[in-house]
């Protein structure tokens, strides 16, 4: 067999890839050597800006396979056959810390799934957990600045994480969540996904349904004590990395089995919940979980920047049959991640293999911007209408579409008759074992006495309070305790 050459960027032969060309033994170098020039400038560009939420991620390609019959809820036509397959790629991630930060620490996980769908991709980017810490968009960049790196100090601080949650009663939901035995999984395996929005699907009637999707994972949930995350994020800052792509690389696919709860439209204005509002969930007694599907990753990818660096997710990426809710984040959402790509990667990200359609083709009228590898010109118009056979519209809409009625302004999202902000955050307190409750309020506790102001502390424990009477006394008592230590 002949052996490979080595070349330039441009395909010429290397001569020597060991020693630069210089001015005569032992003199400076030329400027001639190209391959040296190439070389240098190119590492200087191997870095790209990092998601400024979400860095720290690890991703695997799979399936999904439909196992029960849910037409008569959407029209999607990857949902449209028992046993009908449908190729993905996931991403999971962690969301606070920057690219170098460890995998075993308390943070919600990401779970973002893109399906390779006939009718184009259809992403579905959630978290490990059903809820979230706010309701409204505009609380984004406050609430991420105050759980990632202080500007001064350089590293999370409690004051600003408690601090923004003294502000924010509606994160206690999810601060319950956090702080429990989920809070740090023991791998990207063995987790839950949850879509955690609430979607629009509609069937072929043009009927609508509000849906909340829930990926349980085959594996089992596990999760590390806030004692085994420390030692283990310490000794292996990869080690959700390493555990997923080793499960895979030995033939261990981990799979998920997806249900997704059902709500008629109809029944959206009068449910005791606002059912848009991300801080709240279903209770499966109003709305019980119905299987879908099983979703299935079998495949690392080659190249973990080409495939995960760059892979890239829109909430608002929908095929027919599927669409948003009026969910205020979802909303934010909608906006935000194509922004996010456009300056991490690009106005052609999705045309990198891991973000362009792969049962479908993309084809419209954008054209060109940097680094453009879409040489359509001989043959296709790019203007539209024309007369030259180019894609034109369908003129069917997506999804149903959403009823709306009042005024503009900045109104905060409608209460419903159960909604505070506190009810599900002691619900999910009362449903917890002693012990459960025991490692929460240690959790809690361990965190909040850090912070240096009484005055934060003091809100903090009111929300607790407000949850449920044993809760927020235990805090108080757990904190107080530390604090004077
Ligand atoms: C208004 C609220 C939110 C805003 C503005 C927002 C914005 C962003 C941005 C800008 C990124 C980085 C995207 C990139 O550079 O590729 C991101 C990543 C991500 N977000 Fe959000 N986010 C919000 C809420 C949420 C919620 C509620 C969830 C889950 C239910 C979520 C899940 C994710 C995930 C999983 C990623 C990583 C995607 C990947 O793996 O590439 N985000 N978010």
């Amino acid at each position: 067999m002949s052996k490979r050459v080595l070349t330039t960027e441009s395909g010429a032969p290397v001569a020597d890839n060991q020693n630069s060309a210089t001015a005569g033994v032992g003199g400076p170098i030329l400027l001639q050597d190209q391959h040296l020039l190439e070389k240098l400038a190119r590492f200087n560009r191997e870095r790209i800006p990092e998601r400024v939420v979400h860095a720290r991620g690890s991703g695997a390609y799979g399936y999904f396979e439909v196992t029960d019959d849910v037409t008569g809820f959407t029209h999607a036509d990857f949902l449209s056959e028992l046993g009908k397959r449908t190729e993905v790629f996931l991403r999971f991630s962690t969301v606070a810390d920057n690219l170098g930060g460890a995998d075993a620490v308390r943070d919600p996980r990401g779970f973002a799934l893109k399906f390779y769908t006939e009718e184009g991709n259809y992403d579905l980017v959630g978290n490990n957990t059903p809820v979230f810490f706010i309701k409204d968009p505009i609380k984004f960049p406050d609430f991420i600045h105050s759980q990632k790196r202080d500007p001064f100090t350089g590293k999370q601080e409690a004051d600003n994480v408690w601090d923004f949650w003294a502000h924010a009663p509606e994160a206690t939901h999810q601060i319950t969540w956090l702080m429990g035995d989920r809070g740090i999984p023991a791998s990207y395996r063995h987790m839950n996904g949850y879509g955690s929005h609430t979607y629009q699907w509609t069937n072929a009637k043009g009927e609508a349904f509000f849906v909340k999707y829930h990926f349980k994972t085959n594996q089992g949930i596990r999760s590390l004590s806030a004692d085994q995350g420390a030692e283990l994020a310490g000794k292996d800052p990869n080690s959700h990395q390493t555990d997923l792509l080793q499960a895979i690389e030995r033939g261990v696919n981990p799979s998920w089995t997806l249900h997704v709860q059902i709500m008629p439209a109809a029944d959206a204005a009068e449910y005791r919940f606002n059912p848009f509002d991300l801080t709240k969930v279903w209770p499966h007694k109003d709305y019980p979980l119905q299987r879908v599907g099983r979703l299935v990753l079998d495949r690392n990818p080659d190249n973990v920047f080409a495939e995960v660096e760059q892979a890239a997710f829109s909430p608002n990426n929908f095929v027919p049959g599927i669409g948003p809710s009026p969910d205020k984040m979802l909303q934010g959402r909608l906006f935000a991640y194509a922004d996010a790509h456009r300056y991490r990667l690009g106005v052609n990200h999705t045309q990198l293999a891991v973000n362009a359609p792969k049962a479908a083709k993309a084809d419209n009228y954008g054209r060109d911007g940097l680094m453009a590898s879409n040489a359509y010109g001989r043959d296709r118009k790019n203007y539209e209408p024309n007369s030259y056979d180019g894609p034109a519209e369908t003129g069917q809409a997506l999804s149903a579409p959403l009823a709306v009625n009042g005024f503009t302004g900045t109104h905060e999202a409608p209460a419903h008759t159960k909604d505070d902000d506190f009810f599900q955050a002691g619900e999910l307190y009362r449903l917890m074992s002693e012990d459960e409750k025991s490692r929460l309020v240690a959790n809690i506790a361990g965190g909040l006495s850090q912070v240096s102001r009484d005055d934060v502390i003091e809100k903090n424990l009111a929300h607790f309070h407000a949850a449920d009477a044993d809760y927020g006394k235990r805090v108080e008592e757990a904190v107080r305790a530390l604090r004077e230590d």
